[in-house]
């Protein structure tokens, strides 16, 4: 049996309806959000079709919740109901409440070394020292010898932050809900694509999840909160922030779409702690091993992963016993076809 009966059927038929059962009885598959609560990863190679995926369900999801993306190209203007263009508008609040909240977002956003970590945090010493951390780094006498080559590595770093002008400003975690209206029904963009280095990027994207957990955190937000986290390699670095983030969010109510195109850069616990895996068709011998082997695919199903469609997936569930090909549909009302 493909179907389980676990949540009930009542739940299930509330669930968000991914697709049928690539087999002659067609047995719809549903997620529920309650699962999507415990994450979803979409991976695949691109143009495969996962922005487009990711799109829908997040559509679908601000039903239950508010809806938020991080959108790394700019690409969910017609699906949001909000669009914060990052970088043209009104600076992204990102949330500090200590100076060594700062280092350590900087740690992950510049892969700092620990000198460099060192130096920092010896400059900063309020939270919106980091809206002129460069002019301080300018000032900064170095004290001793090794302080000379990391204050001028560190000051190339940060100027990839700063050097385009505002996308961000300090707050404390109490203003965030003054700043961010995410509320039920509602999908809200940031837009981070006029941003022109990565490493601003992926600061935003930081501060906005850290934004989201504090107000949960503070339970200034009822709602559930689903973020689509596009382009998750990107957004993940050589640090740990994606994957402790997925790790302790799940009982705030937050519930994360990591959409990638590399599984095999993908790290255990990302895999591990996604309760809802989606797989489009994939390319690279190295990330169809990497899919199949953490998720343990039974031989037939990983060798359809190279040939999937645009409307075909793995599928890996609650509501499924196994990883199966699903064929895609977005008939909202599931009706039979
Ligand atoms: N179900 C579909 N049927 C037909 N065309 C589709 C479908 N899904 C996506 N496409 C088209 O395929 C192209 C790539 O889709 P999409 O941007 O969603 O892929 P992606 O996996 O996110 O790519 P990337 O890795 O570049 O981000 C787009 O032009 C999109 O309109
Ligand atoms: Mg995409």
């Amino acid at each position: 049996m493909i179907y389980s009966t676990r949540g009930g059927l009542e739940e299930q038929a509330e669930g968000i309806l991914l697709g049928r059962v690539s087999s002659p009885l067609r047995v719809p598959v549903r997620v529920k959000p309650s699962d999507f609560l415990r994450h979803c990863l979409i991976v695949g190679t691109t143009g495969s079709g996962k922005t487009s995926l990711a799109m829908r369900i997040a559509s679908e999801l601000k039903r239950y919740g508010a809806a938020v993306v991080l959108d790394w190209y700019g690409e969910y203007q017609s699906v949001g109901d909000r669009i914060l263009r990052v970088g043209a508008g009104d600076p992204v609040a990102i949330p500090i409440e200590d100076p060594l909240d700062a280092v350590f977002l900087l740690e992950e956003v510049l892969e700092l070394s620990p000198p460099q970590s060192y130096l920092l945090a010896k400059l900063l010493k309020k939270p919106r020292d980091l809206e002129r951390i460069v002019d301080l780094l300018e000032a900064y006498e170095p004290e001793a010898r090794w302080e000379v080559e990391t204050k001028a590595s560190l000051a190339r770093k940060v100027s990839l932050l700063l050097r385009y002008g505002r996308a961000f400003r300090v707050v404390q975690p109490s203003e965030v809900g003054r700043v961010e209206e995410f509320s039920r029904g509602r999908l809200t963009v940031f837009d981070l694509s006029s941003l022109r280095t990565l490493e601003l990027r992926r600061l935003v994207a930081l501060g906005v999840l850290n934004a989201v957990r504090y107000l949960k955190e503070r339970r200034e937000l009822e709602e559930d909160v689903f973020v689509v986290v596009e382009e998750a390699h990107n957004v993940m670095a050589r640090g740990r922030f994606l994957q402790k983030y997925l790790a302790e969010v799940r009982k705030l109510g937050i519930g994360l779409l990591v959409v990638t195109q590399s599984p095999a850069g993908l790290d255990y616990e990302v895999m591990n702690n996604t309760n809802v895996k989606i797989v489009k068709a994939l390319k690279s011998a190295e990330d169809m091993a990497a899919v199949s082997r953490s998720m343990n695919l039974d031989p037939r199903v990983a060798s359809m992963i190279g040939k999937l469609g645009f409307d075909e997936a793995v599928v890996e569930a609650p509501s499924l016993t196994e990883p199966v090909v699903v064929e895609l549909d977005w008939d909202p009302r599931g009706s039979e076809r």
